[in-house]
């Protein structure tokens, strides 16, 4: 697959970095990384995080060594990326349909364990017929629509009748619950985004209930984001989280309030967007080198994280267009040199990294590592 080279080169000062680049701000990542992995030991849940977000084997493989079961994948390309890149369990949290699509990914299932969900009986049968002319066998999670509306069964006995169709099916696994509350994990005031929650708490509730009724056991109840995870882990009725931006955080995620109406700080912004003052001829403005091509602003502009001292503080990001943003900086007395570098916050973690074929990891402002975005663009 043909990748750019990368920006930089391990040891390389970040100021010598060729924009626009991705860096992770390493010490700020690990204390993310380890500060989800040790709630989720603490409160006994399993973590799987998402991997739409980093689409990254060096970032899952990170994960993993501080204790998390796998991963989640939202497109079976990632699953495979992932897979490719030496990760042993993956879950795709999402339908997969059309026969082409069924056959790479029961294929997939002879490589590595591997679930996906369902939330119909025909696409059930479809890959169980698959499964079985592969010679393998996938865990198969009902997917059932716990308030975003987006995917699922009906909760309740919809769900569990479909959890028996999988269970007859031979090459399936009844795997569990996919119950993931997507609009909820945005939500800014504590108060409501719980409230979702404790509502897709019932919906869980109910499905279970009439599984009982049915006598099939459920293995895991899977979902949560980053957003709504103690709220799942509090209600008892999830058994996994599958939280992915907390590992990096966006500005849209630096907007969710905590339960004294604070913003939530629990995680950092660990990723940036490295850009370069390519032009300055007005007062108060200056041209960089990164517009939508290089940023995911579907859910908000950037912000500008200057280094004290750098003459950036107070500037905002606005009027993109494919490849110049403008700079709006807080004085009219002042212009950045030609070349100067500055670090954007990413509106949007997820479609900001799907642009990137490299995360350059820093420290102390020296280049550390380079880790390839192996399932960038894999949205098939
Ligand atoms: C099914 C599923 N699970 C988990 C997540 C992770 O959510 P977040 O990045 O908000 O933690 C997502 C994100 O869209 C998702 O679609």
């Amino acid at each position: 697959m043909p990748v750019q080279p990368p920006p930089a080169a391990i040891g390389m000062a970040v100021a010598d970095v060729d924009t626009p680049a991705l860096l992770v701000d390493r010490p700020a990542f690990e204390r993310n990384l380890r500060r989800m992995a040790d709630f989720a030991a603490g409160a006994g849940m399993r973590l799987r995080p998402h991997a739409k977000m980093h689409k990254c084997p060096a970032v899952a493989r990170r994960q993993i060594d501080l204790g998390a079961v796998g991963q989640c994948c939202q497109k079976l390309g990632e699953a495979e990326a992932m897979v490719a890149g030496s990760i042993a369990d993956v879950l795709v949290t999402n339908e997969i349909v059309g026969a082409a699509k069924i056959a790479r990914l029961a294929d997939l299932a002879g490589r590595a364990q591997v679930g996906v969900c369902v939330d119909d009986a025909g696409n059930a049968a479809d890959i169980s017929a698959a499964a079985v002319t592969a010679g393998t066998a996938l865990d198969v999670y009902v997917e059932i629509d716990v308030g975003g509306g987006r995917c699922g069964t009906d909760p309740g006995k919809p769900g569990a009748d479909l959890a028996a169709r999988v269970a007859d099916l031979p090459g399936l696994r009844f795997a569990g619950l996919q119950a993931y509350h997507g609009s909820a994990q945005h939500i800014c005031p504590f108060d409501a985004r719980r409230a979702a929650i404790e509502a897709a708490g019932e919906k869980v509730a109910a499905t279970l209930e009439a599984l009982d009724r049915a006598g099939l056991a459920c293995p895991l109840v899977t979902g949560a984001g980053t957003g709504s995870y103690a709220f799942e882990t509090a209600s008892g009725l999830w058994d996994e989280l599958q939280c992915g931006s907390y590992a990096f955080m966006d500005v849209d995620y630096r907007k969710v309030h905590d339960a004294t109406g604070a913003i939530d700080a629990t995680f950092e912004n660990a990723l940036f967007v490295l850009v370069t003052v390519m032009s300055r001829n007005k007062p108060g403005r200056a041209v960089v080198d990164a517009g939508h091509k290089a940023l995911g602003n579907d859910q908000g502009m950037p912000a500008v994280a200057a280094e004290p001292g750098s003459g950036f503080e107070g500037a905002t990001y606005a009027g993109p267009s494919d490849e110049h943003g403008t700079l709006m900086l807080a004085t009219d007395n002042w212009m950045p040199p030609l070349g100067a570098k500055v670090r954007l916050i990413p509106g949007h973690v997820d479609p900001t990294v799907n642009l990137y074929d490299w995360f350059v990891v820093v420290e102390d402002g020296i280049v550390v590592d380079l880790w390839e975005i192996t399932a960038r663009g894999a949205f098939r």
